[in-house]
């Protein structure tokens, strides 16, 4: 791996996996729209000479094709990763996560570049028939898809391993991630808890029942993972030369214990208030719990539990509160009329068709509940 390309170099894993490449001698193209991914994550990155930061957009082939000339590695992280507002506009996790990720496998063939890893997602599961109450191992049946985002990652992995099928890659690595906590995390359940706590500790809305059964992985533990796996080519030996491996801790909480550890850590004990029903929104996964022996095999543990996860990820929120008026800044809002019903456009500070656009989304839509 000498130069690595990376999409969604600004966001939350993106810019971490940078930092972790570059010191370990990499170079390193990040590309990036900036819908929701944050250049101040990689002021570090940007003054090292190994490392260039490309503005573009996955919908921009061409762009994509001549920013990705030189790589031998694509970690393809972009994508819009709001599964709570699939319903909202229905059509942009086809855009942002599937045919964003037929068109990273287009530029690699045309480049010829061998060797990708996909961040894939729990979701795609939706909820397990075959293991309802056991950690979900790889080989499940995909049952019945719950979310747009889910049924949109399916079909990016599935292209992936059509391309490793069709002979054009030659290491495909899909990593199914559950919940991801740590530093620069800008999405999510503790995102939402503190922001709520911070405005009025004494009070916290939860979204469901708080009896939601969630696994967490600890940023660089999932790092961790996928650069041992990816450097240890198990792909290139394997009979379909794609490898999928389920990333997560070996415990899951619920989300009343998360509640537990963020109260605890910040000294506060609000009054609770459920929105009732067993998951949070359409598409919410009561019980993610993903069985991880195949990574666990290739020697890989994680080093944090989930619960001092959440404190690291609330000790860094509490250290840099510019990231909610960060990401409220990338979402100017413009009222506009459709079809005799007033629709509130969201327009993300990225350019292009793949900047951040959300429609009819009051602010608590992202500032309150269990978001992962
Ligand atoms: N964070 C989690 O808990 C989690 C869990 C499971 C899977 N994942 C997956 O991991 C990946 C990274 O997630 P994250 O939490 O870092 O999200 P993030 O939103 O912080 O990062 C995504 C990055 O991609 C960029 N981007 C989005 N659309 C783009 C486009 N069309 N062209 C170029 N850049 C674009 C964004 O600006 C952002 O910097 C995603 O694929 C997500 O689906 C994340």
């Amino acid at each position: 791996m000498h130069h690595v390309f990376v999409t969604g170099a600004a966001g939350f894993i993106g810019s971490n996996l940078v930092d972790r490449l570059l010191a370990d001698g990499a170079s390193v193209t990040g590309w990036d729209n900036l819908s929701t991914g944050q250049e101040r994550f990689l002021e570090g990155a940007a003054k090292q000479p190994k490392f260039r930061l490309i503005r573009g957009d996955n919908l921009d082939l061409p762009a994509l094709t001549a920013a990705m000339k030189g790589a031998d590695f694509v970690f393809h992280l972009a994508a819009n990763a709001d599964i709570r507002d699939g319903w909202k506009h229905p059509e942009k996790d086809l855009q942002q996560n599937t045919i964003a990720t037929f068109n990273v496998l287009e530029a690699m063939r045309v480049n010829g570049v061998k060797r990708i890893a996909f961040s894939s997602t729990g979701s795609v599961y939706g909820e397990a028939l075959v293991t309802p109450d056991k950690p979900t191992p790889e080989t499940d049946a995909f049952p019945i898809q719950t979310s747009l985002y889910g049924a949109s990652k399916v079909a990016g992995e599935s292209m992936i391993s059509a391309y490793a099928e069709g002979g054009q890659i030659d290491e495909a690595y899909v990593f199914r991630f559950v919940s991801i906590l740590g530093e620069r995390y800008t999405h999510g359940h503790v995102f939402d808890f503190y922001q709520q706590l911070v405005a009025h500790p004494e009070h916290l809305r939860v979204l469901g029942n708080g009896k939601q059964r969630k696994s967490y992985l600890y940023v660089q533990d999932c790092l961790d993972a996928m650069l041992h796996v990816t450097r240890t080519s198990t792909a290139r030996d394997a009979k379909h030369h794609t490898q999928v491996y389920n990333l997560g801790t070996p415990e899951y909480v619920h989300v009343n214990d998360s509640i537990g550890f963020i109260c605890r850590t910040l000294g506060v004990k609000p009054k609770l208030e459920y929105t009732g029903g067993d998951r949070g929104w359409v598409g919410d996964n009561p019980f993610i719990f993903l069985d991880t022996k195949k990574i666990q095999s290739t020697g890989w543990k994680p080093k944090l539990t989930i619960e001092q996860g959440v404190i690291r990820t609330l000790k860094w929120l509490e250290g840099n509160r510019w990231v909610y008026e960060a990401r409220r800044a990338g979402e100017v809002k413009v009222k506009v009329k459709v079809k005799g019903k007033v629709k509130v456009k969201v327009k993300g500070k990225g350019k292009g068709k793949g900047r951040r656009e959300r429609e009819g989304e009051g602010e608590s839509g992202r500032e309150f509940g269990m978001g992962r």
